[in-house]
């Protein structure tokens, strides 16, 4: 795949520029399923993974899609033993670090969305390098979401146009979807046109709530550490044949 031209990787696609998502989100479910079902500890199914990430990640890019959005983990998910929350801290570390080049290689941009407490001051130091590297990049932008929940992001939304009313410097009539969404940790982000789920569940386990009003969804039966590439096309492809509409009446 790697020497693969975004020409050729286009070309393989054969869906036209115009058609094609500007933002890919993705619900990243399935690693442990995925590992139980080889007989392996859960942590293998995330350490395979990143391996999906690195893959997709890559392919956004050639295809020059113009973000996309990973849940990585969710502000519920610190439900789970401590020995695995330890190992993703440590996989996101170590992909902060691994993927350095090949971020900076391929012109990509990292932000991150959601809370910041919680995650140990070692890995916020990694994602912040990254953050800064990238930061002047033109291709594809990589956001994040670590720590992320959609409610928990509008509640930190709200507190903060709150204080800006107390002030008196932002009139509650003045309070607009605009407004709202340039306070959530997604500003200046387009919503994402395509949402993909891996493992089959049929939810959204608080995943960008306001901005997926609109959004696609595409869920496969695979489990993340088994989506390929292909996978990421079938899901353009298919998102390329809808008709949204908005509200509106089909074209
Ligand atoms: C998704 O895989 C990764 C994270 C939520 C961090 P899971 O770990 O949820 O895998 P399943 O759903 O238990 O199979
Ligand atoms: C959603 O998956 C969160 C991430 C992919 C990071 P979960 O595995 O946490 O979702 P539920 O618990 O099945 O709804
Ligand atoms: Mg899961």
């Amino acid at each position: 795949m790697s020497d693969r031209s975004a020409a050729t990787a286009a070309a393989e696609l054969n869906v036209d520029v115009e058609r094609r998502p500007r933002h890919i989100a993705v619900i990243m479910d399935g690693n442990g399923r995925w590992a139980q079902r080889q007989s392996l500890p859960r942590i293998e199914g995330h350490r395979q993974g990143v391996a999906s990430v690195r893959r997709t990640v890559e392919e956004c890019s050639r295809l020059d899609i113009e973000q996309l959005t990973l849940y990585c983990l969710s502000s519920e998910n610190w439900k789970r033993p401590q020995t695995e929350l330890d190992f993703l801290m440590h996989l996101l570390e170590q992909y902060m670090i691994e993927e350095r080049s090949t971020i900076m290689d391929q012109d990509i941009r990292v932000r991150i969305i959601g809370r910041r407490d919680g995650i140990p001051d070692r890995v916020l130091r990694e994602m912040d390098k990254t953050i800064e590297l990238s930061a002047a990049n033109g291709g594809t932008l990589l956001c994040l979401a670590i720590n992320y929940g959609g409610r928990a992001e509008m509640i930190d939304a709200i507190r903060r146009i709150a204080c800006e009313v107390q002030k008196q410097s932002l009139k509650p009539e003045e309070i607009s979807e605009e407004l709202l969404a340039d306070y959530l940790d997604t500003a200046g982000m387009p919503d994402p046109d395509l949402l993909v789920r891996t493992a089959g569940e049929m939810r959204i386990s608080n995943f960008l709530l306001w901005q997926i009003s609109y959004s696609e969804l595409w869920v496969t039966e695979k489990c993340w550490p088994e989506f390929q590439v292909d996978d990421l096309h079938h899901a353009i492809r298919d998102y390329a044949a809808r008709d949204r509409r908005f509200g509106g009446l089909a074209k």
